[in-house]
Order: C-alpha cells, then sequence, then structure tokens
C-alpha cells in the first residue's frame, strides 16, 4: 500500500509514539519527544544495536562520554572550523534555506568558488518563487554553549555534534583498560545535536537526535603486509559472512562492515528492496577518507540515508595526536614479532617501497620513513572503519515500514481496515498483552494476572481487561503488539480439564488464533525474537 507520512505521523501522535516537544507552547522546530510507546521502540533499539555490535562480539567495547567536552575536541576534529552548511535567505518572503538542498530541489547544483559557496543560474525562493536571493554563507552546525559561571571566550564549549569524537578521545584509556588489540572496536550511542538550517521530513532531520556509532580500529595495510607477507583486497573474494582474517587490508574490513550493518537492517525487519547503497564518488568524500557508502531507506519522501559508512583512515586519531601532543600510537606484538625476525635487506627494501607509494601518492618521504621506523618496532597509529548510525532515522524507518492498513471482511461480508504496525517481535514496544477474557470472575482475572507478572519479568507486556475482546486486539495491533495472550473460562479448566492451564495465542500478522499450554509460551515468544 502506498504509504504518507501524515498516515504514520498521525498514528505516532495517536498511540503515543512521537510528540511535538514543548507542544503546549507551540513546540520547537526541530525537536521530537517520544511517548510511552516511542520511547519504548527507541529503547529496544539501542538495546538491540548494542547486543549486535558489543555482547555478541569478541572485538568491540562500549563507551558512554559525556555530551559537553572540552573544546580543544572539536578543534582537533575539524568542526570548529568546518562542520557548516551554506545558507541563503530569500530577501522578500525571509524564508531560510540550506543551500545545497534549495538547489537540489529545483535539479540545479550550488557551485564551489574558491573557499566560498554560489547559487547556479535560475535558482528560486521556493516559498515564494522569488530570485531574489542572499549569496550563501557558511552556518556553523554546532550548538554553543559556557561552561560556569562567566560567558566568555574562554568558557565557551559545544553540544556534541557527534558521539564518535569522544571514542578518539578516550582511546587512550581504552586501549589499557579494555585489554583488547588492533583490530577492534569502540560503540558508543546517545544523544547529539545539530543546528539544522532546515529541519524537515518530521523526525528525519531534527536537531536533537540520538546516532549508535562504533569506531572499527584497523591496522595500516602496511602492517597487514609485513605480517602477513601480502594484503587481502576484495578482488581476492574474501568470505565476508565468516570470521575476520588477519590478512584482510582496509577495503575488505570496509566491506565487512557494510555487510554486517545490511545484515542488522534486515535484522531489525527492514526488508531487502527497501535498502540501498549509495557509494559516494571520489568528489564526495572528505579529502582524509578513502572510501564512504550510506546505507539508505525508501521513506515514504524518498530514498534517504540511515547510516554512513565510512573509512576514515587514521586521520581522527593523528588528529588528536597533533592537538594534545600525546601519542596515539599502539604497540602490535604481532608486528614487532613479524618485523623482529625480517633482514635489514627485507626492511630496507619494504622502506623504499612504502616512500614510493607514499610521495606517488603527494605525501612527504620522511614522514613515509619515519612511519615504517615505527612499523619495525611494532608501533603505528591505527585506521578506522567507522560505521555511524542515527537511531530516530530507524525509528521513522521502522515505524514506516510496519505501518499498514489491511482490508478485512467479517462472515456477514462487512468490511474493515485493520491499521497495523508490523514490528519485528524484538523491536516491538509491546512483545505481549495479557487479556482476561472477563473482569468480573475474581479466578480468572487472578490467573491472568499471575501470567502476567510472570511474562513482564522478561518483557515489556500489557495488561488489557476493558473492551471486548476484538477491540482489544485492535488496540494492540495499532501499536504493534506481537502476541496477545487471552485467559478464558478454559484456562480454568473447570468444563474441559484437558484444557486447564491453556491459553488463546493470537498472533499480530496473520490473525491466527492457537490454544497453547502456559508452560510453553515464554519458549514460543523468545523463539520469535532475533535480535
Ligand atoms: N561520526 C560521523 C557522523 O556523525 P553523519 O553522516 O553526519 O556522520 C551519521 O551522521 C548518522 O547520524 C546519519 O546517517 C543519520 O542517521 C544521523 N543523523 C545525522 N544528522 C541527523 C539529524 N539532523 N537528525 C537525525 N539524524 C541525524
Amino acid at each position: 500500500m502506498e504509504k504518507t507520512l501524515e498516515q504514520i505521523s498521525s498514528l505516532c501522535k495517536r498511540r503515543g509514539f512521537i510528540f511535538p516537544s514543548s507542544e503546549i507552547y507551540g513546540g520547537l522546530n526541530g525537536f521530537w519527544d517520544y511517548g510511552p510507546m516511542g520511547a519504548e521502540l527507541k529503547r529496544n533499539i539501542r538495546d538491540a544495536w548494542w547486543r549486535f555490535t558489543v555482547q555478541w562480539r569478541d572485538d568491540v567495547v562500549g563507551l558512554d562520554a559525556t555530551i559537553i567536552m572540552n573544546p580543544r575536541i572539536w578543534e582537533a576534529s575539524g568542526h570548529v572550523g568546518g562542520f557548516a552548511d551554506p545558507m541563503v535567505d530569500c530577501k522578500d518572503c525571509k524564508k531560510r534555506h540550506r543551500a545545497d538542498q534549495l538547489c537540489e530541489e529545483q535539479g540545479l547544483k550550488l557551485v564551489r568558488d574558491g573557499k566560498a559557496w554560489k547559487l547556479p543560474e535560475g535558482c528560486k525562493c521556493t516559498a515564494c518563487g522569488s530570485a531574489n536571493l542572499t549569496e550563501p554563507r557558511e552556518f556553523n552546525l554546532m550548538f554553543k554553549t559556557y561552561v560556569g559561571p562567566v560567558e566568555d571566550d574562554s568558557s565557551v564549549a559545544y553540544l556534541r555534534p557527534e558521539t564518535a569524537q569522544a571514542i578518539f578521545a578516550q582511546f587512550l584509556n581504552i586501549v589499557p583498560t579494555s585489554r583488547k588489540a588492533v583490530p577492534f572496536g569502540v560503540a558508543q550511542s546517545g544523544k547529539s545535536f545539530r543546528n539544522e538550517i532546515n529541519p524537515r521530513n518530521y523526525t528525519f532531520r531534527s536537531r536533537e537526535f540520538e546516532q549508535m556509532e562504533l569506531e572499527f580500529f584497523i591496522r595500516p595495510d602496511e602492517a597487514v603486509e609485513l605480517i602477513c607477507g601480502h594484503v587481502a583486497t576484495l578482488a581476492d573474494n574474501p568470505d565476508l559472512s565468516g570470521d575476520p582474517q588477519e590478512d584482510w587490508g582496509w577495503e575488505v574490513w570496509h566491506r565487512y562492515w557494510v555487510e554486517q550493518r545490511l545484515k542488522w537492517y534486515r535484522l531489525a525487519g527492514l526488508p531487502e528492496q527497501d535498502l540501498h547503497l549509495y557509494w559516494q564518488k571520489k568528489d564526495e568524500l572528505a579529502h582524509y577518507a578513502r572510501a564512504c557508502v550510506d546505507i539508505e531507506y525508501a521513506f515514504p519522501f524518498g530514498v534517504q540515508e540511515l547510516e554512513g559508512i565510512a573509512a576514515r583512515s587514521d586521520f581522527d586519531l593523528t588528529q588528536h595526536q597533533k592537538h594534545s601532543g600525546k601519542s596515539m600510537e599502539v604497540m602490535d606484538d604481532r608486528l614487532r614479532l613479524a618485523c623482529a625476525a625480517k633482514s635489514d635487506e627485507e626492511k630496507a627494501e619494504f622502506k623504499a617501497k612504502v616512500v614510493a607509494d607514499w610521495t606517488a601518492r603527494g605525501k612527504d618521504a620522511a614522514a613515509a620513513e619515519a612511519f615504517c621506523d615505527g612499523l619495525f618496532q611494532g608501533r603505528y597509529v591505527p585506521h578506522v572503519i567507522e560505521p555511524s548510525a542515527g537511531t530516530d532515522r530507524l525509528a521513522l524507518a521502522l515505524l514506516c515500514n510496519a505501518y499498514d492498513e489491511e482490508k478485512l471482511v467479517d462472515s456477514k461480508g462487512k468490511e474493515d481496515v485493520r491499521t497495523v504496525l508490523r514490528f519485528s517481535p524484538s523491536l516491538a514496544p509491546v512483545k505481549v498483552a495479557v487479556l482476561p477474557l472477563v473482569k468480573n470472575k475474581p479466578e480468572l482475572r487472578e490467573k491472568a494476572r499471575e501470567l502476567y507478572r510472570s511474562l513482564r519479568r522478561r518483557w515489556k507486556c500489557a495488561w488489557d481487561e476493558t473492551g471486548a475482546i476484538g477491540r482489544r486486539y485492535r488496540r494492540q495491533d495499532e501499536i504493534g503488539t506481537p502476541f496477545c495472550v487471552t485467559v478464558d473460562f478454559d484456562t480454568l479448566g473447570e468444563e474441559h480439564p484437558e484444557l486447564k492451564d491453556t491459553v488463546t495465542l493470537r498472533f499480530r500478522d496473520s490473525m491466527e488464533q492457537v490454544r497453547v499450554p502456559i508452560s510453553e509460551l515464554a519458549a514460543k515468544i523468545d523463539a520469535s525474537m532475533e535480535l
């Protein structure tokens, strides 16, 4: 079925998924709150991502860093100098636009003229049609604040625009305490803030949002070559579904993480045909990046980014090394031992090759030599692959994907429409609803309460005893509850002793109902959880 953002946002408001922030005061553009159902959904996404990325792996650890950090981090990362979007104002209607988006909407391309941006011929305000626009000017997206009682330049700090930088800034604490050796990763999820010029498409581009980011540190290809004698590339057709291998170069690691992340989105319930990969072109890549892939989803408003997966070389750690004056090198015992076994001639030959390679890429020969000398002692600054996802974007994608309106015809030929959210059970806000068939029979109600109390220790459950059972099922369908359990007279076994301690289990998607012993219920529900 065709779905619109209006249908989805209306259900989200009605059933407590998403509300405009501070609504009683007219809201605040670009800020959204998650209601009782939305809070559960987002928490499930975060927790499932953590299980998939950290808990189920041996080579990733976690971090939970502060939102406000020393502002020198953002100087080192390049955010103070360069985290800006070009902005234009319409001089007639006063509407403010992000210049690149304004051009894109009209099939035009914003032009870089030296350091400045220029609007192409024909670009107009999309709100009023006027061509009377200001020149584009850069607008830094970081929210500024002050730390302490004095508001001056020395107390300026920023709300983090990404969670990633804290991982680099804490690298030297994490390495010894985690007892992990490269290749290994550090994951963090949490709030990020960007003063977006033009928040839009519901929660898709917000000013306060959550990210789930992984920095996966790998050996530079030169270190892999010294250890393994060669560097595996994609041309070697490596098995990306198995365990990572020691001879993988950055290109294979990058592709491995693209596959891992696609697997995550499939497990989260997004269908293959709605997931797209966009490989950034050479001229779109940041100067330090070797490759970047966006995983995109077909939202009702177009195919848009869910996550970026970038191969960022050693740029970030090197920047923090320069700005903090602290060495970000690791000691790699495998490398040190491999180099100790090499002759001086072998090392000289290797060094000559690296110098030739680096200088061909416009890099400094002395830096290449120093890099090789470090490698021969087992030292280097790790490179990094960064899969960076948006929690709110995934929540929105899951809502869009789950939303369905199903036409039903009852036995008397009467037509009806059932609104249902078809979430994967692992991410559904409520897993099980326990419904006593009637509320005025104390033994039956107590039996249902007992079951509810036991199930809710493991899963978020709902208790609903009001209204006809059919209406109660529909209420659960609308919030995407995969299982409803009805406790009825047979559960008590008064008339049919053989049915004692059995319940009706009703499946959300098929609406099929089966009779199940209470003792088998938890295992049945558990078996449906993929994440
Ligand atoms: N550390 C890299 C980084 O932050 P990004 O592409 O700017 O990269 C990563 O952001 C992800 O964060 C995006 O793919 C998106 O899912 C989410 N994201 C970024 N800006 C957002 C915004 N304004 N609102 C909601 N999500 C956003």
